[in-house]
């Protein structure tokens, strides 16, 4: 399922945040959004899942989930279809077998056997079974970052979303934590589309398939990960790179 993006246009009042942006954002791939800080790469993930329509933001243009027109899905189909994992790893204050169990009775009818089986799984999935097996009705807040924000990917999972959308989701996350997110990044990308916001250079280089680079309000470049790393298209691109 891809989700495209037609001449997609926010502004906060007067303010024009993004201009006529228009791509394509594949599935079982992950691509990673770099850019100047406020060059808008938060704006363009909370513009796909129309947070920013929250906090008084007008989006016009088209956006495009397979053929549903995003821009008039229901809230609650959109949260379904479109997950969100943020920079600060959230855990709800209950245990960690709630937060799961909260999002899929929310989205689904289950039995007992069946919610705790797509419990198993999504923490499975997110590498964290092993570690937090043993107790899944100790608080989640007693995970460390790292754990957590594995744990609000199993939860954003858990709505079987088709994309999922992270916010420099490490970047309050140390090596190996980081590292943990990035294989389960790769391990997970081929059930669905997965787009990342990094400030990281070397994270893009080491997991994204294709890079998205972002410039005042606009995207710039759109291509393969390896076109990006040897021939960037724009001076901006081959600015970043030599800064790596
Ligand atoms: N709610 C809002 N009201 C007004 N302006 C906003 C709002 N949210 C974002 N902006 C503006 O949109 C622009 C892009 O901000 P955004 O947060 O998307 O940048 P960013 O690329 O994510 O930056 P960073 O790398 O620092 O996180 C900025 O000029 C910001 O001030
Ligand atoms: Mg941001």
């Amino acid at each position: 399922m891809k989700l495209t993006l037609e001449n997609i246009t926010v502004a906060f009042g007067k303010k024009m945040v993004l201009h006529e942006i228009s791509t394509v954002f594949s599935p079982q791939k992950i691509t990673a959004v770099i850019g100047q800080s406020g060059c808008g790469k938060t704006t363009l993930l909370r513009t796909i899942n129309r947070t920013v329509e929250e906090e008084g933001g007008r989006i016009s243009g088209k956006l495009e989930l397979a053929a549903a027109d995003v821009l008039r899905m229901p809230t609650e189909t959109l949260r379904k279809q479109i997950g969100m994992v943020f920079q600060q790893p959230i855990a709800f204050p209950f245990s960690i077998e709630k937060n799961l169990s909260y999002v899929l009775n929310y989205h689904f009818k289950l039995s007992k056997a069946e919610r705790k089986a797509r419990i198993t799984q999504y923490l499975t999935a997110t590498n964290l079974f092993n570690e937090v097996n043993s107790d899944l009705t100790v608080s989640a807040n007693q995970l460390s970052g790292g754990q957590k924000q594995r744990l609000a990917i199993a939860r954003a999972l858990c709505a079987e979303p088709d994309f999922l959308l992270l916010d420099e989701p490490c970047s309050a996350l140390d090596m190996e934590n980081t590292l943990a997110i990035e294989q389960l990044l790769l391990q997970i990308k081929q059930a669905y589309g997965i787009v990342i916001v990094t400030h990281n250079l070397a994270q893009a280089k080491r997991i994204a398939d294709d890079i998205v680079l972002m410039d005042s309000g606009r995207i710039i470049e759109h291509t393969g990960k390896k076109q990006f790393f040897s021939r960037p298209a724009t001076e901006l691109g081959r600015k970043f790179i030599q800064y790596m």
